[in-house]
């Protein structure tokens, strides 16, 4: 199954998600490959070594622009059944160039995908703050959404936008691309991540999954480390919570 994490308002949650998940899903057995399609390469930096350098000739940027197949791009971390497909900061002219051409820039991901996924049980797709080409091309890759939502502040306005894009590419590109469901991030017992958590549930009935992430400082110390939750502090309220999380997305699976 290929799942997108995607909200185009930065700092949300969407790499931090998209890392622990993917790290999750194979400590629940599965094969997962995770691609970095953000130019900033927050994930790559996190399961790439950094003395090892990424060229873009190394990034997905090879593969959306030039057609390079996924596997001459794909690494294995350090991780048993993760592999990361690296994302390289020339990714973001990627838009631009791909807006100049006109032969199926919105399918180049799913293309290149289509190639490899027989042999993951989970390909989990890393997005940029962005509602661009790019994107695009992950909701034509991808059969399922995963949108964090930060209950820090209200920040429900750009979900309009959001569903108006996946609706488009519903009817135009992938018809079956669906919000498998929303996910609360950086949740206290505030009154501002309650009134949140409530205008969510409202708009979005039954996709709003059950376990909320609280704000917990070892998922960022992770990061810093070079690691996953699991592997940095698997006790943390932010292990428990993702883990949580997990066995949701395991469910709506089926
Ligand atoms: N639940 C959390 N608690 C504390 N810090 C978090 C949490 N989730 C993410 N962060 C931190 O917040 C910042 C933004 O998160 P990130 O996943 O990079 O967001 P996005 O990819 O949407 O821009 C990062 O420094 C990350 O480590
Ligand atoms: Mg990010």
């Amino acid at each position: 199954m290929v799942i997108s994490v995607v909200n185009q308002k930065g700092g949300v949650a969407k790499t931090t998600t998209a890392i622990n998940l993917a790290a999750g899903l194979t400590l629940e057995g599965r094969r997962v490959l995770l691609i970095d399609a953000d130019p900033q390469t927050n994930a790559t930096q996190v399961f790439i070594h950094p003395e090892i350098e990424i060229s873009p000739e190394n990034s997905i940027y090879n593969v959306i622009i030039k057609f390079a197949p996924l596997t001459s791009v794909v690494r294995a971390t350090r991780f048993p059944n993760l592999d990361i497909a690296p994302s390289h900061i020339r990714l973001s002219g990627a838009d631009l160039e791909l807006a100049q051409v006109y032969d199926n820039r919105s399918e180049r991901l799913k293309r290149a995908i289509d190639e490899v996924r027989n042999k993951y049980d989970y390909i989990i797709i890393d997005n940029p703050p962005a509602l661009g080409l790019i994107t695009i091309n992950s909701f034509v890759a991808s059969e399922r959404l995963i949108v964090p939502v930060s209950t820090a502040f209200f920040a429900l306005s750009g979900l309009v936008q959001l569903q108006e894009t996946i609706q488009m590419v519903r009817q135009q590109l992938n018809p079956e691309l669906e919000i498998m469901g929303l996910v609360c991030t950086f949740y206290e017992k505030t009154n501002v991540s309650r009134d949140v958590i409530r205008q969510l549930k409202v708009y979005f009935p039954e996709k709003v999954f059950q376990t909320y992430i609280p704000k917990n400082v070892s998922l960022e110390e992770a990061h810093s480390n070079h690691t996953h939750v699991f592997d940095y502090s698997r006790n943390s309220s932010g292990a428990r919570a993702y883990r949580s999380l997990i066995k949701e997305i395991l469910a709506r699976s089926k």
